[in-house]
């Protein structure tokens, strides 16, 4: 199961001091060491966390073939123009609103197909896996497909919100979406507010082959350091 670590969040540190530490670059790098799969970063509009030449150099040691580089972004002109020229192995389409502390839900492929067909084929032109990040609803699953997108990444930030009921239905909804989608022949990723207590149940969904984690690994590295909070998540999902 692919462990894609999400950096921004070392990033963050760095700008609410204007620092040039942490180094969200060598956070790539320990990562990498040890053991995650690749590097998952999100080049904001408001610029709050990852900044163009973090995204660069991110993309320039992508080429060099020193990582996996998927970078998070909304549908924007802007950020489809870097994509296309940086050329990360793959992109993942999320929605974007200044306001919000973090991405909140999902992408409503279904109610923005011709835009985000021509944003996909640019970005396929490119040479770039695409994928939605969406929430486990059939509607969005069908379009992305019809879109064209390689890839689908399940948002599981309600999941990891909710507890019980809620949480059990939500994760029904993870199993089931994951699974259609599989059939429909879209590779199937997961990711948001996955930590150490709540990712077992994703690693169990036989689809989901790859997992974005971010804020739960940089948050246990205070306490264990980031290549062993790498690596006890990459422990976790070895199926
Ligand atoms: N996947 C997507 C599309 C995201 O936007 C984020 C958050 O940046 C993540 C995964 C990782 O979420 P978290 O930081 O909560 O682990």
């Amino acid at each position: 199961m692919h462990l894609g670590v999400n950096i921004d969040h070392v990033a963050t540190i760095r700008q609410a001091r204007g620092t040039t530490y942490p180094c969200p670059i060598q956070a790539a790098k320990d990562c990498l060491e040890a053991g995650a799969d690749g590097i998952t970063a999100h080049l904001r509009e408001d610029r709050r966390h990852i900044q163009d030449k973090d995204m660069e150099t991110l993309a320039a040691m992508a080429k060099a073939g020193e990582l996996h580089l998927n970078m998070e972004m909304a549908a924007t002109d802007e950020m489809v123009s870097i994509a296309c020229q940086l050329k990360p192995q793959a992109v993942c389409l999320v929605p974007e609103k200044r306001e919000e502390l973090t991405t909140e839900g999902g992408l409503d492929v279904a109610g923005h197909i011709n835009r985000l067909t021509d944003v996909v084929a640019r970005l396929n032109d490119a040479g770039c896996a695409v994928s939605m990040f969406i929430d486990p609803v059939v509607k969005q699953i069908e379009a992305s497909q019809t879109i064209e997108a390689s890839v689908i990444e399940l948002h599981t930030g309600h999941y990891a919100n909710f507890s019980g009921e809620t949480q059990a239905a939500e994760l029904q909804s993870i199993q089931e979406g994951a699974k259609y989608a599989a059939d429909l022949g879209l590779i199937v990723h997961a990711g948001h507010g996955l930590t150490m207590d709540n990712t077992q149940p994703m690693v169990d969904i036989a689809e989901i082959e790859g997992l974005n984690i971010g804020h739960a690994i940089v948050a246990d590295a205070v306490f264990v350091g980031l290549k062993q909070a790498t690596a006890d998540f990459k422990a976790l999902m070895k199926r």
